[in-house]
This record gives structure tokens, C-alpha cells and sequence, in this order.
């Protein structure tokens, strides 16, 4: 996250004695995504498929008990995300909780619930950054990826953010439907002012799996996108940072999934799940700890959940004997799971993964189509 500097340590409520000296290094960010309920319905949501089992979500009191834990073991940056996390009417409070204890916040939002009075407070509160989603350059298309008409009152969002002088990034998830304007967006982009953009191609785990055939990229777009991505970073670097993530389906390498498992960050979900990523929970046979249970250092230090996957030692071949070990930390599990039925398998985006042809197969079937599933968040 851009814009400022985290806490030193010695800054209020930094860590004064390490609770694990031989565990596990600290957790550096947290993911609070503070609800599922969100006004958009894009069809490559990252929220979990079935939203009905994290209704119960946690209160006021337990996340300002959660966001101190994590502060004490030893997390700098939180992420207050969602769904929308604009639609909990404590965010303001729970923002202030996160900075009176020393840590840098960003919050990850469609923009739709902003107004002047909200940011107003969120800066009083002591956010750091904004994050804002945008989904095409043009507003009939981005509405129609978003399932609503929304796309002008992003651009309103932005507005605001910026005539704050708040650090503000623009993401925008990138399919077969809009990758063909990636020089817009990020033209447009820089005329909001953002000093950040991260162009990113579509995930397909839970939602952007269903709706896979209709999001994938053809290979000729993908070449053209990253000329583009090219371009784009030559006009207009020096004004602002863009972050382009490249769509590991295509590029037969696997990515350091959430720069490894239970490495860096943690998630906590709307009903107090604890997750080394956004779509863990789906993994089977590893009992998804919560803060309803147990502490927060203690689950990342001890849980099986935190454990599974942590280094390099649960490696099977090709991966263990591989000099890429320690670069792409094994890819991602969740898609392992969810391409092969086993969380331990090698990464298929992986060119030397046994099931690579899946992927290869899948990269071939595009079309940019309506989807053939429900949207998100029904
Ligand atoms: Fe779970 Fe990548 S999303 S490891």
C-alpha cells in the first residue's frame, strides 16, 4: 500500500515482547472483510459461493477486539474490505480502532456508499489509503459487469477521494469483455487522479470459476494486453505506479498466492473464520479456526489450518526438487483444490504441473458471453 509509512516499532501498541520466538515469522497484514453484503453483483466476486453461511457477522466490539489481537501479534496494515465494507455503519469506529493502535488503513470499496460526510469521517477516524474498484472505462459496459448502474458514481467516489489529497488506488479486474480497453482505463485512471492502478486479470476461484468460459481471456488478448500494459507504463509511469498482474492461466507460471501460505497475511472473514486467504474455507479435511474459538496469534501460530501449507516441506514433485520453490512458494492451493481435487497437488497454472493440460484446455474457451450462472451476491 502506497502513501505513507507503517508504524516503527515503539509507535502505540507496537509489539514489546516476541510471544513465539522459534514460531513462525509475524503476520504483517490483515484482510478484515467486514461483511459479504455489497450492492454490486460482479461475475468474478471473491466472495465465497455460499454467502448464507457468513451471515452471523461479527459486532462492533468483537472486531475492535480483533483488529487489537492482531495489532499484538504483530500486524502493520489492515485491509478493511468486504463485500462493501461501507455498508457496516461502524467502519468509521472500527478504522479509529485500527489507527489509535499504531496500524496503517486502507479501505478496499466499490465507492458506491461514499459521500462527503463519510469521508470526512473515515479521515477524522485516521484512514491511510483508499482503494476503489472500477470495472471498464466506459460506464454501459463497466455497469454491465457490475450488474447495476454504477459506474458514474465510482467516478463521483474518486472525485472525492481525491480532492482529500488521500492516497488513492484504482483497481480494475481484467477479463475477455474489457481487456481490449486496458489503454483506456488507464487513461482514465490518471484522469482521476489515482497514484496507483493495479490492472489485474480475473481469478478464477469460486464465482470467476463458474463463470470462467465467460471471463477467459483469448491468448490473442492477453499478448495485445500486455503490449498494452507496455504502453501504458511508458506514458504514464512517472506520474503514476501500475501494477499489472498477468493471468497465470496463460503464462504457464504459478503465483505466490497471497505471498504464501500463512507467510505474510491472514484473513478474517465477516463471522470471525480466520483464513491464510480469501477461499480457503472450501478446502476440505482443515477445521476453519475462528476468533469466536480462539486467539488470533494462536491460530496463525498453531492451527492445522495455518500449518497445512506453511514453507516448503508439504511440497510434492515436482515442486520440492524445483529451483522455483522459494519464487512462486507453490502457487496457489485453492486452485490446486479446485482444478485437481487435491490441495497438495502441484499448481496446474504450473507448465510442469501433471495437470497443466486442464488449464492449457480452459485458457482456450473464451468468448466474453453472458455468464451461465447467477451473479454474485443473489
Ligand atoms: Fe487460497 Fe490462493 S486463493 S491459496
Amino acid at each position: 500500500v502506497d502513501g505513507g509509512a507503517p508504524p516503527a516499532e515503539g509507535s502505540a501498541g507496537a509489539v514489546s515482547a516476541d510471544p513465539w520466538p522459534d514460531g513462525p515469522p509475524r503476520p504483517t497484514g490483515m484482510v478484515a472483510e467486514l461483511t459479504y453484503r455489497c450492492p454490486l453483483r460482479c461475475t468474478y466476486c471473491s466472495n465465497p459461493v455460499d454467502l448464507a453461511a457468513y451471515r452471523d457477522e461479527l459486532t462492533t466490539e468483537q472486531w475492535r477486539d480483533v483488529l487489537g489481537q492482531a495489532r499484538a501479534a504483530g500486524v502493520l496494515q489492515v485491509h478493511l474490505s468486504g463485500g462493501e465494507p461501507l455498508l457496516r455503519n461502524d467502519l468509521p469506529e472500527l478504522v479509529g480502532r485500527a489507527s489509535g493502535l499504531g496500524m496503517y488503513t486502507n479501505l478496499v470499496t466499490s465507492g458506491i456508499q461514499l459521500d462527503a460526510g463519510r469521508l470526512a469521517a473515515l479521515l477524522d477516524a485516521g484512514l491511510d489509503h483508499l482503494q476503489l474498484s472500477i470495472q471498464d472505462a466506459r460506464a454501459a459496459e463497466a455497469d454491465a459487469i457490475a450488474g447495476g448502474a454504477f459506474h458514474e458514481r465510482k467516478l463521483a467516489a474518486a472525485g472525492l477521494v481525491r480532492a482529500t489529497g488521500i492516497p488513492l488506488t484504482v483497481n480494475v479486474v481484467l477479463h475477455a469483455a474489457n481487456v481490449a480497453r486496458l489503454t483506456e482505463i488507464a487513461d482514465l485512471a490518471v484522469s482521476l487522479g489515482a497514484d496507483r492502478l493495479e490492472l489485474a486479470h480475473t481469478q478464477f476461484y469460486g464465482w470467476g470459476l463458474r463463470n470462467r468460459a465467460a471471463l477467459m481471456p483469448a491468448r490473442a488478448q492477453v499478448e495485445a494486453a500486455a503490449e498494452a500494459a507496455a504502453g501504458v507504463h511508458r506514458r504514464h509511469g512517472d506520474r503514476i505506479e501500475i501494477v499489472y498482474v498477468q493471468p497465470d492461466y496463460h503464462t504457464g507460471e504459478a503465483k505466490p498466492c497471497m505471498q504464501g501460505w500463512g507467510a505474510r497475511q491472514l484473513v478474517v472473514a465477516p463471522n470471525g473464520d480466520v483464513l491464510p486467504c480469501l477461499a480457503a474455507g472450501q478446502l476440505p479435511g482443515l477445521e476453519v479456526p475462528s476468533v469466536r474459538h480462539a486467539g488470533l496469534a494462536a491460530i496463525w501460530r498453531d492451527s492445522a489450518m495455518f500449518n497445512a501449507f506453511r514453507g516448503t516441506a508439504w511440497m510434492p514433485e515436482p515442486c520440492a526438487s524445483c529451483a522455483l520453490r522459494e519464487v512462486d512458494l507453490g502457487g496457489c492451493r485453492c486452485q490446486a483444490f479446485q482444478l485437481t481435487g487435491d490441495a497438495s497437488a502441484t499448481d496446474p497454472a504450473c507448465r510442469w504441473s501433471p495437470h497443466h493440460d486442464t488449464v492449457a484446455r480452459a485458457a482456450t474457451v473464451h468468448g466474453g458471453r453472458e455468464p451461465a450462472v447467477p451473479r454474485a451476491n443473489r
